[in-house]
């Protein structure tokens, strides 16, 4: 540990699984007390065995759920210092085919769950000095992409939201997004299975580095972010992706 978030309470959404569960460990080497929070209780507590810290269940596209989870949090933890938004769910549906349900469930959980997460969060942060907000966006946020109509939509959501609460948070708050690249998590695995490696290479092909983003890439762009190290960094949307969206 070198203690670059000693002391800080962070709250991670969809702390359960993939890079929530690595921005997790991250921290928690780092010195953060943590609150870990996901649909997905027996994920979180799996997570929590690894990390220590509080696990809350919500379900982030819930306003009442959102505000009693954040509260459960903040009592456990004394306070709060930081919030990372993980929580997502990936739609890959061509535009023909999207019913206007899955367009809703899409947008509630990654745009909507997004918002009510930082909203709730909001009167915490601002009694923390140097609190910070951290927000996953994704790639498909910066550039378009076949059949991620929905998805990307909500992730350039998510991304101009985090600029504009950047502004509106300053000085007191920094608020960030970062725009992760194809990554081995539970999500790519189920939509590509590490086995269909003809799939896989195809889809790492698109990328300069010629693979994919492991979910510690994604961690270690998420702490720099979190930490005082970035204290003159806000409004950003930093990818981290193997090298795409630059060209
Ligand atoms: N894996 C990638 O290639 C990739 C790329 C770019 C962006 N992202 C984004 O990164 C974030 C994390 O993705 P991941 O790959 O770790 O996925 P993952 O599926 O491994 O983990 C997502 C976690 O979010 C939780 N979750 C889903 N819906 C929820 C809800 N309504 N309320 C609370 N928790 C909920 C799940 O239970 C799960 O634990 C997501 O926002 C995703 O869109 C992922």
């Amino acid at each position: 540990m070198t203690g670059r978030l000693a002391g800080r309470r962070i709250v991670i959404t969809g702390a359960g699984s993939g890079i929530g569960r690595a921005a997790a460990q991250v921290f928690a080497r780092e010195g953060a007390k943590l609150a870990l929070l996901d649909r997905d209780e027996a994920a979180a507590r799996a997570t929590a065995a690894e990390t220590g810290g509080v696990v809350v269940q919500v379900d982030v596209s819930d306003a009442a759920d959102v505000e009693e989870a954040l509260k459960r949090a903040v009592d456990d933890m004394g306070g709060m210092d930081g919030l990372l938004n993980s929580a997502g769910i990936l739609s890959s549906k061509s535009f023909g085919a999207i019913e206007p349900e899955h367009w809703r469930k899409v947008i509630d959980v990654n745009l909507t769950g997004t918002f009510l997460v930082c909203q709730a969060a909001l009167p915490y942060l601002r009694e923390a000095p140097n609190a910070a907000i951290v927000n996953i966006a994704s790639g498909q946020a910066l550039l378009p992409s076949l059949t991620g109509s929905a998805y990307a939509a909500s992730k350039a959501g998510v991304m101009m939201f985090t600029k504009c609460l950047a502004m509106e948070l300053a000085p007191g708050i920094r608020a960030n997004a970062i725009c992760p690249g194809a990554t081995a998590t539970p999500m790519t695995d189920h939509e590509i299975p590490p086995e269909d490696t003809v799939r896989r290479q195809k889809l790492a092909d698109a990328y300069a580095m010629k693979r994919l983003c492991v979910p510690e890439d994604i961690a270690n762009g998420i702490l720099y972010l979190m930490s005082n190290e970035a204290s003159a960094v806000t409004g950003i949307a930093l990818a981290v992706d193997n090298g795409r969206t630059y060209h």
